[in-house]
């Protein structure tokens, strides 16, 4: 019933586990696919080690809404061989986050995925408080990586685009040209929160990308114009804490999606998503969750 195909990649469930919250070591990865995770994406890997901005680097701003600037702190690819085939053995659906300092370090990072045994890789040229950001904002740079990575690995290559830009549907057009398989819309909103006692910005980075509840609307507007303007399949993030937003996202166009900052309270949460959308299903009459991608288009009042 909640099976989804993402290009080549067949998963049995569309409930994915986003990058950078737990996806930091092959246990983690293995405990969200035990838990029901279609698949799991790693925390994005760049060429060698980094540590990553001073702490505080998250904060809750309100209830279950976030800001971050981690600054891409990871071990370096190599170092997570052993994770991915730790996460592999256990039988998850690896998807390797990577970045590069530059263009072409993107498609070496792709094709160390691919030798490790990761079954595709998500691009990060998304995140907002590093520099990858500009990548990810700029349609020339967004041809260019993802012909790079798609010249290097035959593995499904999903963009996962930035909404930090004033016309994110004509990046993912481009991404699409290009030859990406899928798409993950979004990553983070640039954002700042400031201590008027200290009287300077709270996070150590001084800005981040704002996460969580506050995101789904501007997510699942994102997916809905996206699915206007694309044919390969959308992944949809943000703000997802329960089946109800996850079923937004699926009514406005998104094949799948995937879970970041709901993630602190467990992995529990993805039996909870599963059996909610199958409930949510059969109550509507559905017998597949692909009868109901992109619903919200048909007859749906204009703004
Ligand atoms: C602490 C933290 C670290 C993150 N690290 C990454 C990362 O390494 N790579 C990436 O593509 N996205 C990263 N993200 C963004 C998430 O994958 C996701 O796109 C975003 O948080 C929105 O989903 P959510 O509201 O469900 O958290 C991070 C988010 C948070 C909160």
């Amino acid at each position: 019933m909640l099976q989804v195909d993402i290009g080549s990649l067949k998963l049995n469930s569309p409930f994915i586990m986003a990058s950078g919250i737990l996806g930091v070591s092959g246990s983690t990865l293995a405990k969200a696919h035990h838990a029901g995770a279609g698949a799991v994406v790693s925390k994005s890997l760049g060429p060698e080690t980094r540590e990553g901005y001073m702490n505080p680097s998250v904060i809750e701003l309100f209830p279950d809404t976030f800001l971050n600037a981690v600054g891409l702190a990871n071990p370096g690819i190599d170092e997570f061989a052993g994770e991915v085939a730790f996460a592999k053995k256990e039988g998850a659906t690896v998807i390797l986050s990577v970045f590069g300092g530059e263009l072409g370090e993107y498609g070496e990072m792709a094709a160390k995925a691919e030798e490790m045994g990761a079954d595709a890789v998500e691009l990060n040229i998304s995140c907002p408080h590093a520099h990858v950001s500009c990548i990810g904002a700029d349609a020339t740079l967004t041809d260019e990586v993802i012909r790079i990575v798609k010249a290097k690995t035959s593995l499904p290559v999903i963009a996962k685009l930035n909404p930090n830009v004033t016309d994110i549907v004509e990046i993912a057009r481009t991404a699409e040209k290009a030859g990406a398989d899928a798409v993950t819309a979004i990553n983070t909103v640039r954002g700042m929160a400031i201590d008027i006692d200290a009287k300077c910005p709270v996070l150590a980075n001084k800005s981040g990308g704002l996460s969580g509840k506050l995101l789904k609307p501007i997510a699942v507007k994102v997916v809905y114009d996206l699915y206007e303007a694309l044919q390969i399949p959308i992944i949809g993030c943000g703000g997802i804490f329960d089946w109800r937003d996850a079923a937004e996202f699926f009514l406005a166009g998104a094949i799948a999606v995937e879970v970041g900052s709901a993630l602190w309270r467990g992995f529990d949460l993805f039996g909870e998503l599963a059996n909610g959308m199958k409930k949510y299903l059969k109550n509507n009459n559905f017998s597949q969750l692909s009868e109901i991608t992109g619903l919200a288009h048909r007859g749906a009042t204009q703004l």
